[in-house]
């Protein structure tokens, strides 16, 4: 018998993407396995029902069929964590059973009574950003498949609502000088933000504490910030590692010229499982003129920018700063096209033609997978949950 893998429709407020697309749909199917979605999943991202049936799905029309899919369903695929379903009146992790597995993401550190529930119920969960930053996991890195939309919006939105050119301009009445972008953190979105700059004809620099990405950054035209590099921002994995307060000092005082001198700042810099460093500070702001604009990706971890109000735009001394943290979703179609994709090869290292294995001896699975066996078999998670419990 085939497995049944269901789609369901996010419930958290605003969300538009969807976790599977009739493109990775007819792939699912082909590869053995039988896919409902639950009606309307698509919307958000402009993919009507009658798409997924023509690529071989069948739709959970009504409350009814919709909690059963989620009862029967070997496979669950989602974008945001699992959460109370008010359509369903219930919480759909209660909904699972034992046995299943759901692809989402988690962000677990946020998540502990999720977890909980999903080991309590014996619910195998891969967790999307969990999953290892290794060559062969990059076509399911949906961490850098979002971040790049997040870059490329937060240059877009940000040359939108500028009062100037991004351009240097001849024109009859003169000479337009080029905007000055400056980008803190060359991370994925960063160096998507980079890119999206200089093609509109910023002038764009950038600061990293990772050295290694120097020569990236200058490969895309942009001008790497120097900063006194007395220790190494390099961690593990390819991350960067927390600074010490002395030299995030040091770092703004460099930022502080640079940032006087911007039309826009973009800050993305994140350090993984801590809150993000504190880049841009209100004296910085003032130091910066009026109708400049900052967009600080890094918001929902609390700010490169000590101004910025997650999900906000806030004007502060005359300052435009935009706390945007699910730019993705600002995105749909593309952010649902790409997350489907790295969802679907994830399914293939799960899927034995039809039938569905979690082979904990890969190393991408043994990463991503959260819960499993009534276990939480990530150990921060674990030791989290450990000392909640007291
Ligand atoms: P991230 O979102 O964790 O951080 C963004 C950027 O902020 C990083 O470049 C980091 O160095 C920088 N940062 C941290 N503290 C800073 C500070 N005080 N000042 C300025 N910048 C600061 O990073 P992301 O985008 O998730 O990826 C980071 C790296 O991971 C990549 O550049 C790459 O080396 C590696 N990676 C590997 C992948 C793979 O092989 N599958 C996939 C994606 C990333």
């Amino acid at each position: 018998m085939s497995a049944q893998v269901f789609v369901a429709k996010e419930c958290a407020p605003g969300e538009l993407r969807v976790a599977a697309t009739p493109e990775t749909i007819k792939r699912l199917v082909k590869d053995g396995l039988t896919v409902v979605v639950q009606a309307g999943a698509g919307a958000g991202a402009n993919i009507a029902d009658k798409a997924f049936e023509d690529a071989g799905a069948s739709i959970a029309q009504d409350a009814q069929q919709q909690k059963a899919a989620w009862q029967s369903a070997d496979m669950v695929l989602k974008v945001s964590p699992l959460q109370k379903n008010d359509a369903l009146g219930a919480d759909e992790a209660t909904l699972l059973k034992p046995g299943a597995i759901v692809i989402s993401h988690v962000w677990p550190h946020k998540q502990l009574e999720l977890v909980k529930t999903l080991a309590e119920r014996k619910v195998s969960c891969l967790a999307m950003d969990l999953l290892p930053r290794i060559s062969r996991a990059q076509v399911m890195d949906s961490l850098s498949s979002q971040a790049n939309i997040a870059g490329y919006k937060a240059v877009v939105l940000a040359a939108s609502r500028l009062g100037k050119y991004f351009p240097l301009l001849m024109t009859a009445a003169g000479t337009i000088q080029p905007s000055r972008v400056v980008i803190m953190g060359a991370g994925v979105a960063g160096l998507q933000a980079i890119a999206t700059a200089r093609r509109l004809g910023a002038l764009v620099e950038v600061s990293d504490i990772r050295p290694a990405v120097k020569e990236q950054v200058e490969s895309l035209g942009a001008k790497f910030i120097e900063l006194p590099m007395q220790e190494s921002g390099e961690g593990q994995g390819g991350y960067a590692k927390e600074v010490s307060k002395e030299f995030l000092a040091k770092q703004q005082e460099v930022l502080k010229a640079r940032i006087a001198q911007a039309d826009v700042v973009i800050t993305t810099a994140q350090v993984p499982g801590r809150p993000a460093p504190r880049l841009v500070t209100e004296d910085m702001v003032k130091a910066m003129r009026a109708g400049s604009i900052i967009v600080d990706i890094a918001a929902d971890s609390g700010g490169n920018c000590e101004l910025t109000e997650n999900n906000k735009e806030v004007v502060k001394h005359g300052v435009l700063i935009m706390g945007y943290s699910n730019l993705p979703n600002t995105m749909p179609e593309d952010a649902s096209n790409l997350y489907a994709r790295n969802v679907y090869a994830l399914i293939k290292l799960v899927n034995d033609k039809g039938a569905l294995k979690l082979n904990l001896e890969d190393e991408i699975i043994a990463g991503a997978l959260l819960t499993n066996d009534g276990a939480v078999r990530h150990q921060a998670t674990a030791d989290a949950l450990k000392a909640k419990a007291g």
